[in-house]
């Protein structure tokens, strides 16, 4: 096992009712931005339970948060806290707004005069401004996790930090509020929660079998769940279920001493920046041409993975390799995922080259022996052989 530091401080409060727990939660002295998205929260109750719970505070708001929050409106709510003097951040909302908070919370504490380069690109971040969250959409883990991830659309970027500054001080967990989620978010969360567990468990075989255990128990939740609850929308113990399956796989405990990947994150967030596509249909394109291209670095674990947690054990290596991608990927698309470029108009040759470049100017190297290159990306992206 590799050395490592856990550290979370992140209280988590879970369950039925609790937003009102608000109450207690936020300090009374301090004037709190409220930051939420389009709207869903005005339509769900959230908004009014939020209201409800923080009569005895001070808060303003700050509404309209994109989908892969936008740096410019991040720009904008940065202004309105630091014009406002702002002491305390309340992100009520999915990943998006939670991670636009965190950017938000380090941005107004910053004399940076170009916060993409230092907070953004480089994670240059002295301090920030508390945060405390309400999660409406279980997905990112970003709730209870020190990450971000902001838009740029104008130079088609997007891009990620981390700094322990940015780790909310709590985040409330209400499986209710996702019953009002549109199937395709359901899905898109299921999907990137089971890509986090698959980025952090596919790589070497160290020997860290508490760490594989606990990320194939939330592998199996989620292909139990996935489908169940959308077909099942306000079965409150699915909800409960897989809310804490997509906290717990990015809450970082699964990762602590193994190695990861994250290229499928690197590759996706790059069609995404370009194309629009959200991010968990981002993730099951590249995924499974990522799998094949890195049989051999992975051989081990994607064996381990077939038959602990799809029951394949019969065949020869590649066969079994083959079939395991085949079989994560009808499991995305049982939940209404396709992982196929033509299906979001994305011609799969111009986003090979375009996206290989991309990686080539950087110099990146990705993935868990940083030898993904932009060549291998180009690979990649063009690897469709493993797809149904
Ligand atoms: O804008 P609102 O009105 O809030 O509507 C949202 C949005 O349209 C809606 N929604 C959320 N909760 C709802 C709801 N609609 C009805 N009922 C509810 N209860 O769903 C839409 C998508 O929301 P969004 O927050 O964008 O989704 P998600 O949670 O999947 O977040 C995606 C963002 O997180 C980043 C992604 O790159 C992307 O920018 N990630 C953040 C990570 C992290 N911080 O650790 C890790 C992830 O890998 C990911 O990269
Ligand atoms: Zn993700």
């Amino acid at each position: 096992m590799n050395n490592f530091i856990y550290y979370n401080p992140v209280k988590i409060v879970f369950g039925k009712k609790t937003i009102s727990q608000l109450e207690n939660l936020l300090p009374v002295d301090k004037k709190i931005l409220l930051i939420y998205g389009g709207g869903s929260i005005k339509k769900n109750n959230v908004y009014n339970q939020v209201l409800g719970a923080t009569k005895g505070h001070t808060l303003i708001e700050f509404s309209g948060i994109e989908a892969n929050p936008e740096y410019k409106t991040c720009l904008k709510a940065i202004e309105f806290a630091k014009v406002e003097k702002v002491e305390y951040i309340l992100a009520v909302g999915g990943g998006s707004v939670i991670d636009a908070a965190k950017f938000i919370a380090a941005g107004v504490l910053s004399n940076s005069s170009n916060p993409w380069e230092t907070i953004v690109k480089k994670g240059e971040i002295s301090g920030a401004l508390p945060i405390g969250t309400v999660l409406t959409l279980p997905a990112t883990g970003s709730e209870m996790n020190s990450n971000s991830v902001i838009s740029n659309r104008d130079i088609e970027e997007k891009a990620a930090f981390s700094s322990p500054f940015v780790f909310p001080e709590f985040s409330i967990l209400d499986p209710e509020v996702t019953y009002s989620l549109p199937p395709r978010q359901v899905a898109n969360g299921v999907v990137d929660a089971f890509i986090h567990v698959l980025e952090q468990y596919l790589t070497t075989d160290i020997n860290t079998p508490v760490q594989d255990r606990w990320a194939e128990g939330i592998l199996l939740t989620l292909i139990n769940l996935g489908r169940k609850v959308m077909d099942n929308p306000t079965d409150y113990e699915n909800r409960c279920n897989l809310v804490w399956a997509a906290t717990t796989a990015l809450n970082g405990i699964i990762g602590v001493g193994v190695d990861q990947d994250w290229a499928t994150h690197g590759i996706g967030h790059e069609l995404t920046a370009m194309y629009g596509v959200d991010h968990g249909q981002s993730l099951a394109i590249v995924l499974p041409g990522l799998l094949s291209i890195q049989r051999k670095d992975k051989e081990v674990k994607l064996l381990q993975y077939a038959a602990r947690v799809w029951g394949i054990t019969q065949g020869d290596k590649n066969v079994i390799i083959d079939e395991v991608i085949t079989r994560t990927s009808l499991f995305f698309q049982s939940v209404g995922v396709s992982g196929l470029c033509s299906d979001y108009g994305i011609d799969p040759e111009e986003a090979a080259e375009k996206i290989g470049e991309i990686f080539n100017k950087r110099g990146s190297l990705m993935g868990e022996h940083q030898n993904i290159t932009g060549a291998v990306v180009k690979k990649i992206l063009l690897n469709r052989q493993c797809l149904y």
